[in-house]
């Protein structure tokens, strides 16, 4: 049976450094109300004229490569999971495709907000278990400081900028992507979308007057099926596996909050010391939180490590993936 698994792993993230306290002087906020009601103390800005999301995915897809040493002719096939794409069209991944020079490669961006990276590795994962393809790059890539209101306090304190690729690749041993379980809901688009720029209200001096190209989120709102979603999904995934929290080496969740995480770690019986972490330095990169944490880890991780990864995110979207540690 050959399974699709992760053969390596590697995180980019811009050098600026928005602190809490620079924050301080943009908004009404301060250090302790962020850090006790999300976790994060920092997070990465992309600075620069010009300066997309596939900047960030190329300088990772590029370690992921030199790493790995493989051509950019041998990969496949590109995913790139973005909510925030360079351009409206064409997708971001052909722009990173031809910037990588992967030449032999096709590609194309996913949309699930938070959630992209999960629905990313799982399409992925389909070309390799058919047998069709054999070096995958799925590519989480967010420049959320293109979309983030900078005078709401409620959003600005939370995203962060950030990217992370992996490379998926056949393995018959039993170790790679073993189940995974991805739901959506629409009835949450009314609390977190952004309300312009789309065919339904292209832009318009208005609609930039009326700052409608930002994120809008009503945060508690969210919180509550982030809470309740996430949770459950990794307890569901779990029982389906018939797993308990013993069984499981680490627990690689989306970082929205710190709460969030939480929530979901006790649901599934898991000490604090099993669950990657990062918020506190990148804050919420969207589509790059999970790779990030794998790239940060992965000198933690062994072979055949028991892994879940659960998001949660706009849409609604969100879900859960078991696999084991490949190397
Ligand atoms: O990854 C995509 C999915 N997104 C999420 O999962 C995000 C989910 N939501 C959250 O993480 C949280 O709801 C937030 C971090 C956005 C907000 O935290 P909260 O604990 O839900 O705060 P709240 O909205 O209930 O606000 C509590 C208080 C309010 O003041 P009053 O009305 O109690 O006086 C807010 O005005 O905190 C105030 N507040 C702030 N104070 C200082 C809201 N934002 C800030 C801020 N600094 N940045």
């Amino acid at each position: 049976m050959i399974r699709a698994a992760i053969t390596g792993v590697q995180g980019w993230v811009p050098e600026y450094i928005l602190t809490n306290k620079e924050l301080e002087s943009m908004v009404d906020t301060n250090d302790e109300w962020i850090q006790s009601r999300t976790g994060i103390r920092e997070r990465r800005i992309l600075k620069g004229k010009d300066q997309g999301t596939s900047v960030m995915a190329v300088n990772a897809i590029n370690g992921l490569l030199q790493k790995k040493g493989i051509s950019p002719l041998e990969i496949d096939l590109i995913i790139c999971a973005t909510t925030t794409p360079d351009m409206q069209f064409p997708a971001t991944a052909n722009i990173i495709a031809d910037k990588v020079g992967a030449k032999n490669a096709f590609g194309y961006d996913l949309s699930a907000a938070c959630s992209g990276f999960i629905y990313s590795l799982v399409t992925a994962s389909k070309f390799i278990e058919s047998g069709s393809h054999k070096k995958v790059i799925v590519v989480g890539a967010d420049k959320m400081s293109s979309i983030v209101d900078y005078t709401d306090r409620q959003t600005c304190v939370i995203f962060g900028d950030g990217a992370g690729a992996v490379l998926l690749e056949p393995d018959e041993s039993g170790n790679g992507i073993i189940d995974s379980i991805l739901r959506s809901d629409g009835c949450g688009a009314q609390h977190l979308h952004q309300k312009a720029g789309g065919s339904m209200r292209p832009a318009t001096h208005e609609t930039v007057d009326a700052r409608e190209h930002y994120i809008y989120q009503e945060g508690q709102a969210v919180f509550k099926f982030a809470v309740k979603g996430m949770a459950d999904i990794s307890a569901e995934i779990l029982e389906k596996n018939n797993l308990t929290g013993d069984d499981i080496a680490w627990l690689v969740p989306h970082q929205a909050n710190k709460r969030i995480i939480d929530a979901t770690a006790k649901r599934m019986g898991l000490d604090e010391k099993k669950v990657m972490i990062n918020i506190d330095r990148y804050g919420n990169t969207t589509n790059g939180t999970i790779p990030l944490c794998l790239w940060e880890w992965e000198s933690k991780l062994k072979k055949g490590d028991n892994i879940i990864i659960a998001a949660f995110g706009g849409g609604f979207t969100w879900g859960s993936i078991y696999l084991k540690w490949a190397y």
